[in-house]
């Protein structure tokens, strides 16, 4: 049997992930594998179909955290046990990401650069980091890192999840009435939850109506969480101060969209926690080991779930 990369990656950025799989491995990974004799599927942004020329697939590594494309693709067998990458560096990496964009709100940087454009000279008052509460939605690998690298900055974290289960030193909220406790205490929200059915379009009008006035939006997850024509409202009438977008519903963002123009929006080519290949083979390598020895894998997906 044998195992399969499939991606629609640039061809050099391919062979950068073929090269450091086959030597977390331990084997080659074939470039052109007999298609009958694929078992395991490493997938980034798989071509489309790719899953139906595979009759013999027993498991399907996801290169990337989230798996919402995986889920919706209609080629991928729905017996087979789908794993995602959950890579302690790249939360790393996304809590660097939260902490540089939350640091950067919270010391008032769209402001100082809007001043600086017109030549003001103006100082603000700066409230100290305990003063700011910082909301997380989706408390899993991205959410946790991120609230310990805030709390250790100084700020108040509270997470919603959908368990509530606890998280040390944040105030963990779930369910609708939780997420509503959550907003109403919010200055600076960050999304980190997985695209499903139930979190599809929740940054919406209501949600952005619980946050208090003043307050801010990051989004590091997922384009489909937004309704930007909400978001954008919300900004021009004033009741959000400024977001942080990396994701959105087409990448990349068509140039004529309104949000790369707006000036209460930064804008980020979905790059908070791009995959390494240098620590996630050894994930990948770890997992697929597993599963050949008929061991728990990590990081398997529910699909009822969607995550
Ligand atoms: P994860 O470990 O699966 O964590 C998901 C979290 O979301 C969990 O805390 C889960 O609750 C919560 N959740 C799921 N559905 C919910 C619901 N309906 N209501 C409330 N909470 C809910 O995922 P992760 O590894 O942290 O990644 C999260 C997402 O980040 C990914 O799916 C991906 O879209 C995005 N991401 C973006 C980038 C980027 O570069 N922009 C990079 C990596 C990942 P429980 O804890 O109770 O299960
Ligand atoms: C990136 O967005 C990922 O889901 O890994």
């Amino acid at each position: 049997m044998s195992i399969a990369l499939l991606t629609r990656l640039p061809a050099a950025e391919a062979a950068r992930w073929r090269g450091l799989l086959e030597e977390a491995l331990g084997e080659a990974i074939p470039a052109k594998p007999d298609p009958a004799t694929v078992d395991i599927a490493l997938v980034a942004n798989p071509p489309a179909g790719s899953f139906e020329a595979l009759p013999n697939l027993k498991f399907i590594q996801s290169l990337w955290a989230g798996v919402d494309s995986l889920l919706a693709d209609a080629s991928r067998p729905r017996n087979v046990p789908l794993a995602r990458l959950i890579d302690p560096a790249m939360a790393d990496t996304m809590a660097e990401a939260v902490a540089a964009y939350v640091l950067d709100l919270h010391r008032q940087g769209p402001l100082y650069r809007q001043q600086q454009a017109k030549r003001v000279w103006k100082q603000h008052l700066q409230p100290r980091p305990a003063e700011r509460r910082i909301g997380i939605l989706g408390m899993g690998a991205m959410g946790q890192r991120s609230a310990e690298v805030l709390r250790a900055l100084g700020f108040t974290v509270s997470g919603w999840s959908r368990t509530g289960a606890t998280v040390e030193g944040v105030t963990m909220q779930a369910g609708d009435d939780g997420l509503e406790a959550l907003l109403t205490d919010t200055d600076i929200l960050v999304n980190l939850l997985p695209l499903t059915k139930e979190t599809r379009g929740l940054l919406d009008r209501l949600l952005f109506g619980q946050l208090p006035r003043g307050a801010s939006v990051i989004n590091f997850a997922r384009g489909g969480h937004l309704v930007a024509a909400d978001l954008l409202a919300a900004l021009d009438d004033g009741h959000l101060d400024h977001a942080v977008l990396d994701v959105f519903e087409t990448e990349p963002l068509p140039a004529d969209d309104p949000l790369w123009r707006h000036a209460k929006v930064t804008l980020l080519p979905h790059v908070a926690a791009s995959t390494d290949p240098r620590t996630a083979a050894a994930f990948v390598a770890a997992n697929v080991r597993a599963w050949r020895a008929g061991e728990p894998v990590k990081g398997l997906v529910a699909a009822e779930r969607g995550y």
